[in-house]
């Protein structure tokens, strides 16, 4: 496994493979990794097959953070993530500097975003002013230093995975984005990178994100027609915050195509939700 540091080596390699006519994979990561991670890695290896490439990008990109938010503690293990990705037969682990994406540790000298303007606006968009064009402009970025022919996103950032596809369409980059489902712990909660934060006492309530999506779940399919979708959130987030630690950010009802939010909820919509437990912000999705 070769591990490239530098944009121009990472170039470099992609230019070679292209040439060769080796397919690649791409899973692009804040790293940390777990076992949520390294199914996307399986899964971009599944794509292109034993004589493609797959690369994994460990990159904690300051433009997808506010200014409040945990970018200078977002936890870093590179040593880890190396003998992870290399177990689970990654060829290249790309770990740039941020003098190297952004120019200059502040940034200066860098003046170009990509932003989407529609599918982008609600839900972590409204809560994290400018997290997606930070996502939507390294994404594009490494796209275009990668050349991947497949990149793969969970669905546990559903509404990510919409804003990158929409991107990937309207910018006409020739990368297939692919979904790959959320992997839990045992009981239910989303693995991320952000659990590492939780005391044992909030590890231990943060099953709420999870309880209230099967809630919803149950509720819906029990009802025979539609349920308003104010009362059902106002139920959830009762339920949510019958735990000391656990207060709620957003509840959503929505389209899983569209992201358009849902007035009435029935089976096939899709619940996303933001909780704080403690100080840690978890998200998670799921069907109803
Ligand atoms: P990060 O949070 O590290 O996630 C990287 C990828 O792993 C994303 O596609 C995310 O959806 C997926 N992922 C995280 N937890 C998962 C889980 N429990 N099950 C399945 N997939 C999971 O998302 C980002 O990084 C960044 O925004 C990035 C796309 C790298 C741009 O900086």
């Amino acid at each position: 496994m070769q591990i490239v540091t530098s944009v121009t080596a990472m170039q470099r390699l992609a230019k070679g493979w292209k040439r060769r006519g080796v397919a690649v994979g791409f899973v692009p990561t804040l790293g940390y990794l777990h076992q949520g991670h390294l199914n996307l890695v399986r899964k971009a290896r599944q794509q292109v097959g034993p004589r493609g490439a797959v690369v994994v990008s460990i990159y904690v990109n300051p433009t997808q953070f506010g200014p409040t938010e945990d970018f200078a503690g977002y936890p870093r293990d590179l040593a880890g993530d190396r003998k992870l990705c290399s177990d689970t037969g990654v060829d290249a682990v790309f770990a740039p500097q941020d003098r190297q994406v952004y120019w200059s540790r502040a940034g200066a000298g860098f003046s170009t975003f990509v932003v989407e303007e529609s599918l982008s606006r609600g839900m972590e968009g409204a809560s994290r002013p400018g997290h997606f064009r930070g996502v939507t402009t390294v994404v594009a970025k490494l796209f275009n230093i990668v050349q991947p022919d497949i990149a793969v996103f969970g669905a546990k950032d559903w509404q990510q995975a919409a804003v990158v596809k929409r991107m990937v369409r309207d910018l006409n980059f020739p990368v297939k984005i692919v979904l790959a489902p959320t992997v839990r712990e045992a009981d239910g909660l989303a693995l991320s990178s952000r659990n590492k934060y939780l005391s044992l006492d909030e590890r231990e309530q943060a099953v709420a994100l999870w309880q209230a999506i099967q809630q919803a779940r149950h509720s819906v399919r029990n009802s025979k027609r539609p349920i308003p979708a104010s009362r059902l959130k106002s139920e959830l987030k009762w339920l949510i915050e019958t735990r000391p630690a656990a207060r709620v950010d957003y509840l959503e009802f929505f389209d899983p195509q569209t992201l358009q939010p849902a007035a009435a909820v029935k089976r096939g919509a899709h619940l996303a939700l933001a909780v704080y437990v403690g100080k840690t912000r978890l998200i998670d999705n799921g069907r109803v």
